[in-house]
């Protein structure tokens, strides 16, 4: 019987991760750890909350002390460590808090399980979640590979960095089980709207301005959340120790066509004139020190342990549309109170 500890499994991947490890392994034990800051939200998990196999706690992946009582009373034999700040323009405001929860709450975290298993680490493994931004950003040719050196740019993709640092170092001082994946864009359905995706189907549904830093040229490569969460499973399962995967849909977009593709099945599912929703896009000041592209290479997922992503990405964004259209309360819910606030400030409106 395993029972799995999952951090900031309120969160966006981290509640599809809950959703399909408590779903697919009923002889798991599921604990979720998150603070519930802005990003997490239990409605998150209103389908599974009550299953039998699935525990909520509420806490702080910085407080040592609570991790230490944590993993004392439940004994687990695996981590999957989703708790993070994840948003690249909240760390450009707010730098000391990503340090403070992705380097200290990482390092805590691994301390934690390390006394707990205390040198006995047969069936262990402490998985980190990753992100594809510590490679830093690439020109219009290339990818990341697992072996590209790191070179993050902005204080959250340098978080994540000293993170994965740490989560390695324990690896090769202590033989500490532990298996990091680097993932590139993730969407889909819960994804929070102060991300791109989310904010613009939020934005078009409310015929408000579609926010394009610079002009829209930067590249991403995005991902279906549920493709993602799928390779986690692959990885804490039949991953090697000690080693790290990238994770990737080879779906590269500039922001600009990604938008208006988003536009373009937007007005046709709500009956709205071809062409509305495109004249909402707005080209704002470019976010700071903004990385022009990132694509990342997953051969060694595919060849290794035979992952591929299962979604092309228009049907993944008419998926995850309709999702937000069958969901209006829950976007009314995350996006009243103090979402308002951090809109202004942000957008200058
Ligand atoms: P998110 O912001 O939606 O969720 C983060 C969760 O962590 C929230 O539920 C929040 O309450 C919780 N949390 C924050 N601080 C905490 C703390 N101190 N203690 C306990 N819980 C805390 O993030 P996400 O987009 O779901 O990302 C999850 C992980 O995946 C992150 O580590 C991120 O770096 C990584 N990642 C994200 C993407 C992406 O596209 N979203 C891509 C690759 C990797
Ligand atoms: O690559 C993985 C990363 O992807 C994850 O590690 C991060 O947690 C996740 O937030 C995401 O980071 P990005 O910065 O790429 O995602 P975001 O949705 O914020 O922005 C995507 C692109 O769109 C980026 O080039 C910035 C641009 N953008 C974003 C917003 C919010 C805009 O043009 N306008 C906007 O209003």
């Amino acid at each position: 019987m395993h029972t799995i500890l999952i951090t900031g499994g309120a969160g966006f991947i981290g509640s599809h991760l809950t959703r399909l490890f408590v779903i697919k392994y009923p002889n798991y034990n599921i604990v979720n750890l998150d603070k519930l800051t802005y990003a997490g939200n239990l409605e998150n998990l209103k389908d599974v909350e009550n299953d039998p196999n699935y525990t909520f706690v509420k806490g702080d992946i910085t407080d040592l002390a609570f991790l230490r009582e944590l993993f004392a009373t439940y004994n687990f034999t695996g981590v999957l460590h989703c708790a993070a700040e994840s948003h690249v323009d909240r760390s450009i405001t707010d730098p000391l808090a990503f340090i403070h929860t992705n380097v200290l709450g990482t390092a805590s975290l691994l301390q934690a399980a390390k006394e707990n298993w205390n040198g006995n680490y047969d069936n262990k493994t402490f998985y980190h979640i990753s992100t594809d931004e510590v490679y830093g950003s690439l020109g219009a040719e290339g990818f990341f590979y697992e072996t590209t050196a790191y070179d993050p740019r902005s204080p959250y993709s340098a978080s994540k960095a000293s993170s994965d640092h740490i989560v390695r170092a324990f690896y090769h001082t202590y033989h500490f089980p532990i298996k990091i994946s680097n993932c590139s864009n993730n969407y889909g359905p819960y994804h929070f709207p102060e991300k791109l995706i989310p904010l613009c189907i939020h934005n078009i549904l409310n015929n408000k301005p579609l926010p394009i830093y610079g002009k829209g040229e930067n590249v991403r490569d995005w991902l279906y959340v549920e493709d993602h969460v799928r390779a986690i499973d692959t990885i804490f399962h039949n991953g090697k120790i000690g080693e790290t995967y990238n994770i990737g849909g080879h779906n590269e977009w500039t922001n600009i066509d990604l938008v208006k593709e988003l536009c373009k099945q937007m007005d046709e599912k709500l009956g709205r004139e071809k062409g509305s929703s495109e004249k909402l896009i707005t080209y704002v000041t470019d976010r700071a020190g903004h990385d022009l592209r990132y694509a990342i290479d997953a051969t060694k997922l595919k060849n290794e342990l035979g992952w591929l992503p299962s979604l092309q990405f228009e049907e993944g964004i008419s998926k995850t549309i309709d999702w937000y259209l069958a969901n209006a309360q829950w976007l009314q819910h995350v996006t009243s109170g103090n979402y308002q606030q951090y809109y202004s400030k942000q957008y200058g409106v």
